[in-house]
């Protein structure tokens, strides 16, 4: 007997289900189910997805995407999209060149799941490896865990053969860590009423032109469907520059910089972990998405909750509203796709991929003005 997936099921099931109920005038019109014809491909990623090539002559989306086509697991084409990134020393937020930690190491936070056999792996503050990604992809396959950190990340990762090398940054990491600690913040440790004035570094090295915001949280999410509705999705990222050793972020956190279900859509998220972490907001989308709502109204609920948590004066601007920014990247499983941030300035912009070739398009936000403001 053949074997009926879950999602023949659902579109079996509510086909029936709905010309069962469905009243006589509806009848003639196409019912609202989906059917995997109606699946359009895509790779969706953060901007960064679309800028570096590594020297090559593809994008993270469009390697992912032609792999996807042409019928490649989907999480081994996104893994090998976003791979270029890792690899690009131009790419100062992620893999090899990526930003370093306030002892000027470079730690890397990295998560993958496969819609299709529910499954998923993750690192986080590991030190050595270019590649994370692939390292948490092999967290998925090859042990029956989760999340491996630290320095028994590296362990398994050299133990499963990968190059460890002593430090992974370039010249250009160096020097803006150099540049840093040159300015030295204390903002990662608090004063203990968390509301004392501090002296924002971060804001010199903006204002310098030193330091990009996308690279300050600096961080790849691509996340994939091929034309028969598998859906799967990778984080990565060198975290939050001059991070405390040992900070991890929301990339590597199931339900925070990536979550997916492969009868919902795909999640994930770039911008401050902390403040994504604290809702688990990657999940909550997925949830809204299962609800029913658009990928565009599902991300904008997801930061309207972050918006409606931030209470700590230190985190809000002037106007009361949060003064950082993040943004998720959402997909469901007929292939519409949004990408909504806390706010947008000119050059917002995610990368998208279809049959179409691939583009940078502006983000929607949440809240008018900027951070700042
Ligand atoms: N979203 C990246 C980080 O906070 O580490």
């Amino acid at each position: 007997m053949a074997r009926i997936t879950r999602r023949e099921f659902v579109v079996t099931g509510t086909a029936a289900g709905l010309a069962a109920a469905a009243p006589r005038a509806a009848f003639g019109r196409a019912p609202a189910v989906r059917t995997r014809q109606s699946v359009r491909p895509v790779v969706i990623s953060s901007a960064n997805g679309n800028r570096f090539r590594n020297g090559g002559s593809e994008t993270c989306v469009e390697l992912a995407f032609r792999r996807i086509t042409a019928g490649d697991d989907v999480l081994n084409s996104l893994v090998a999209g976003v791979n270029i990134v890792e690899l690009d020393p131009e790419d100062a937020s992620v893999g090899y060149g990526g930003r370093p930690n306030a002892d000027g190491v470079v730690q890397l936070d990295a998560c993958c799941m496969h819609g299709p056999t529910r499954r998923a792996g993750g690192v986080a503050a590991l030190e050595g490896v270019r590649t994370p990604s692939n390292v948490a992809q092999a967290v998925m396959d090859q042990t029956d865990h989760h999340l491996l950190v630290g320095p028994g990340a590296q362990i398994f990762a050299r133990n499963m053969g990968f190059e460890i090398e002593d430090d992974l940054n370039t010249d250009r990491s160096r020097r803006m860590w150099l540049e840093w600690k040159r300015r030295i913040d204390p903002s990662h440790y608090l004063h203990p009423d968390r509301e004392h004035a501090r002296r924002d570094v971060d804001a010199e090295l903006l204002a310098a032109g030193l330091l990009t915001e996308d690279e300050r949280y600096g961080t790849i999410n691509c996340d994939g469907i091929s034309p028969d509705g598998q859906i799967c999705g990778v984080t990565t990222t060198s975290g939050l520059a001059w991070k405390i050793p040992g900070r991890v972020g929301d990339s590597p956190i199931l339900g925070a910089g990536l979550y997916l279900d492969n009868e919902v859509g795909a999640v994930g998220s770039t911008g401050r972990g902390e403040a994504n972490l604290y809702n688990l907001t990657s999940f909550l989308i997925t949830e809204f998405l299962r609800q029913g709502m658009t990928p565009k109204d599902a991300g904008l609920a997801g930061l309207r909750r972050i918006q409606e948590n931030t209470v700590e004066r230190r985190l809000l601007n002037r106007r009361g509203l949060p003064n950082f920014g993040v943004t998720f990247y959402v997909l469901n499983t007929t292939g519409d796709y949004a990408g909504v941030s806390m706010y947008v300035g000119q050059n917002s912009r995610y990368a998208v991929c279809t049959e179409n070739g691939a583009e940078l398009v502006p983000l929607e936000p949440l809240l008018d003005g900027a951070a700042s403001d």
